[in-house]
């Protein structure tokens, strides 16, 4: 950063006890492959409740840099796909965010060709692509890497029967989207189950592709000649519903969020309430009250859907560093997501990191300090101690935090949080 431009910072101010309501924007992680699956026809596609967050910003730079011509105001976007005619997506927009890959089936079911540079590094781990390409290769792509790109080239991509060695969200997602198209009947076992895989189904089917087993392990495709364009609502954020959930618990407050069906947070859910959270479910609502003396510690460990969400993990880390006893956090799904468990540390909770298991002797007082966001949800999780902990934390990189919450502290502060961005010139505005 040019010393003559600060970056911005949350500063939060401890102690506020979070009550109303709040509304879930669309899931980052289902508008991001809509966006990409666009791609497999020529024409509009107009998506709605697609959320202004900078990921989103990004996949728009990427789909612009193919040729096609997107429109975005007011959660409403419309992605002309008539002019594409480039199959490259660079390194720089692929650096910035890793779900570029996703552009790869839609490229080599529509054009035959996709060539996406390789993602650099990452902080939850390796995130590796090779049941992305094993599949595209068994579908009759020809993949080879050159320069730090990853190419794949098909004449015509054919129907493959596959089990995944693990069910991975953005590999079920690129493979549907080479399937569509593709000659005979595609049958992918031990697919990911998200809900936001299900959200693409249904793109993909009011785009004209014939697809069954969205949501369970095995997804059948019976490849069609064509897709035409469709107009579709992204499903709410369950990860930002999860994020506001535990916030308006750790403070001892009352939040509903509204815009998300309970059942896609079913194991998170039970796991607040037997933090001692009381939960309601309504049909499009869930209401959280915490109360911060009876809050104790239970077990977690993520899993794949319907598991507990890797991306409520850091979160969920938070409420149990301040409720009474021992818990131990297992995180099974990326080799190193406990990166920010030393900015928590600072703040005072007492955690042991053993592997791929956080011990946390819980019911610790926090207080604030400056700490560093070291990605997307945990800065989420480092939002949620600073409105507990005792006096002001200043969260440094918070662009981490920009990728994936859409006004996150105008969010906060109408449920009655003490938080504001600021681009003080000097360190520790606290
Ligand atoms: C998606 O990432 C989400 N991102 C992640 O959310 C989420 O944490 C993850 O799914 C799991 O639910 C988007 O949807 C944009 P994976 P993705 O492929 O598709 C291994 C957030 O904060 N793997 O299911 O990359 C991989 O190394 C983000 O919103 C392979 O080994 O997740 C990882 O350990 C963070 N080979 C595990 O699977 C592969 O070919 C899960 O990865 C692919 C994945």
């Amino acid at each position: 950063m040019a010393p003559d431009t600060v970056e911005p910072r949350l500063v939060v101010r401890g102690g506020q006890r979070l009550e109303g309501q709040v509304t879930v924007a669309g899931a980052k992680n289902s508008a991001l492959k809509l966006m990409a699956a666009s791609l497999l026809a020529s024409g509009t596609c107009t998506l709605h409740n697609v959320p202004d967050i900078q990921d989103v910003h990004t996949m728009r730079e990427v789909l612009e840099y193919l040729g096609a011509v997107v429109g975005f105001e007011q959660g409403t976007m419309t992605i002309d796909t008539t002019a594409v005619q480039s199959h490259v997506a660079p390194y720089d927009l692929v650096q910035r965010m890793r779900a570029s890959i996703q552009i790869m089936g839609p490229l080599v079911a529509r054009f035959g060709r996709a060539r996406v540079a390789m993602p650099g590094g990452c902080n939850l781990g390796q995130r590796k692509i090779d049941i992305h390409l094993r599949g595209l290769a068994e579908m009759g792509g020809q993949v080879r890497s050159d320069h730090g790109f990853v190419e794949v080239t098909a004449e015509k991509l054919h129907a493959v029967d596959m089990f995944l060695d693990y069910p991975s969200v953005g590999a079920t997602e690129n493979l549907l989207m080479a399937g569509v198209m593709a000659e005979g009947t595609t049958t992918l076992e031990n697919v990911a189950r998200e809900p936001e895989i299900i959200d693409l189904c249904k793109f993909l089917v009011s785009m004209g592709a014939d697809i069954t087993g969205a949501g369970s392990s095995t997804i059948r495709i019976n490849g069609v000649d064509k897709m035409h364009p469709t107009e579709h609502t992204v499903i709410g954020d369950r990860i930002e519903a999860g994020t506001f959930l535990i916030m308006g618990a750790v403070t001892g407050g009352d939040v509903e969020v509204n815009g998300i069906s309970p059942h896609v947070l079913d194991l998170f859910l039970s796991k607040l309430r037997a933090v001692g959270v009381q939960v309601q479910e309504n049909t499009r609502s869930i209401r959280a009250v915490g109360d911060p003396e009876r809050h104790s510690a239970v077990d977690v460990a993520t899993l794949p859907f319907p598991g507990f969400p890797t991306d409520l993990q850091a979160q969920m880390m938070v409420l149990l560093s301040v409720s009474k006893g021992v818990s131990v956090l297992t995180e099974n799904v990326f080799e190193n997501r406990f990166g920010f468990v030393d900015e928590l540390v600072r703040l005072g909770a007492d955690i042991r990191v053993d592997g791929n298991h956080a011990v946390i002797n819980g019911g610790r007082a926090l207080t604030g300090a400056i700490v560093r966001c070291t990605d997307l949800r945990a800065g989420a999780a480092l939002v949620a101690a600073g409105l507990v902990a005792e006096g002001c934390t200043e969260l440094r990189d918070v662009y981490h935090v920009d990728r994936g919450y859409e006004r996150l502290e105008d969010k906060l502060r109408s449920l009655g949080a003490d938080v504001e961005r600021v681009t003080a010139p000097v360190s520790g505005v606290c």
